[in-house]
C-alpha cells in the first residue's frame, strides 16, 4: 500500500511528476485541481459556485473539497494506494483526511516539492494544457512536437485561465498563508520528505521513483 501526498506551491511540478509516478507505481493520481476544473465544465449550480474561486486563485471551501476527496478515495482503485496532488491545502483538510483515512490506511509519505518563486512564475506562464486529454506541456521545458497541438491526441493546447501572472501571484500568496503551515503539520508526524522541485524533469522522475518504489 502506498498512500502519498505530492505537496508544494503552484507550479512546483507536483502534477507532472504524479502523472509518471502513478503509471510506474500502478496507483491512481488524484488531482483536486483537475476534478474541480471538470466540475466547472458542467453547466450547473455547483459549477457556478466553484468557478469564481478558481478564476481568482482562491481556495474552494473546505467542506466541498473534503466531500469530493472522500468520495474519490472510496473508489476501489485506491485500495492499493494513491497519489494526492493539490489536497490537502489547509489544516482543516489535512485533519479531515487523517480522520477519514484513520489507522487502516494512513498517509505514509508527503513529498514536499521545494521550488523557488521565480521558477514557479516562468513555469506557469509557459504551461500549456491539452483541451482534449489534459496532457501538460511547457513552451520551453516540455514543448509539444508541433506548436499548439497535443502530441498524444492532436487536441488544442491552451494556457489555463489561472496561469496569468496576476493570478499566479495571488495563488502563491494563498499558498503561503493557508497551505504552507502543512509543512510543519506533516513534519511533526515524521512523514515529510523535502524534494528539490528545480531538478531537470527526467532527473526528478528517476530520483522520485528511487525514493518511492
Ligand atoms: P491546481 O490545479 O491544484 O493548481 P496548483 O496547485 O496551483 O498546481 P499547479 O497545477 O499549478 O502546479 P503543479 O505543481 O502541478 O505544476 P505542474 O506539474 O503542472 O489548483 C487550481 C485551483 O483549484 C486552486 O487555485 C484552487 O482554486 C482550487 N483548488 C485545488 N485544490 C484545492 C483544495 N484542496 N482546496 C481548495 N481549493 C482547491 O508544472 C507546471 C509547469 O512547469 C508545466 O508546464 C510543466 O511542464 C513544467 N515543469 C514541471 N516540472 C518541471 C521541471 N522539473 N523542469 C522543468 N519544467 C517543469
Amino acid at each position: 500500500m502506498k498512500n502519498l501526498i505530492f505537496f508544494g506551491p503552484p507550479g512546483a511540478g507536483k502534477g507532472t511528476q504524479a502523472v509518471s509516478l502513478s503509471k510506474k507505481l500502478g496507483i491512481p493520481h488524484i488531482a483536486m485541481g483537475d476534478i474541480l476544473r471538470e466540475m466547472v465544465k458542467q453547466n450547473n449550480l455547483l459549477a457556478e459556485r466553484v468557478k469564481p474561486y478558481i478564476q481568482k486563485g482562491e481556495l474552494v471551501p473546505d467542506q466541498l473539497v473534503i466531500e469530493i476527496i472522500k468520495r474519490r478515495l472510496d473508489r476501489l482503485d485506491c485500495k492499493e494506494g494513491f497519489i494526492l496532488d493539490g489536497f490537502p491545502r489547509t489544516i482543516k483538510q489535512a485533519e479531515a483526511l487523517d480522520e477519514y483515512s484513520g489507522k487502516e490506511r494512513p498517509i505514509q509519505k508527503v513529498i514536499n516539492f521545494v521550488t523557488p518563486e521565480d521558477l514557479i512564475i516562468s513555469r506557469l506562464t509557459g504551461r500549456r494544457v491539452c483541451r482534449n486529454c489534459g496532457a501538460n506541456y511547457h513552451i520551453k521545458n516540455m514543448p509539444p512536437r508541433e506548436e499548439g497541438i497535443c502530441d498524444r491526441c492532436r487536441g488544442d493546447l491552451y494556457a489555463r485561465e489561472d496561469d496569468h501572472e496576476e493570478t499566479i501571484i495571488k495563488r502563491l500568496q494563498v499558498y503561503n498563508e493557508e497551505t504552507r503551515p502543512l509543512i510543519e503539520y506533516y513534519n511533526d508526524k515524521g512523514i515529510l520528505i523535502n524534494f528539490p522541485g528545480d531538478l531537470p524533469l527526467e532527473e526528478a522522475q528517476e530520483k522520485l521513483f528511487g525514493l518511492l518504489k
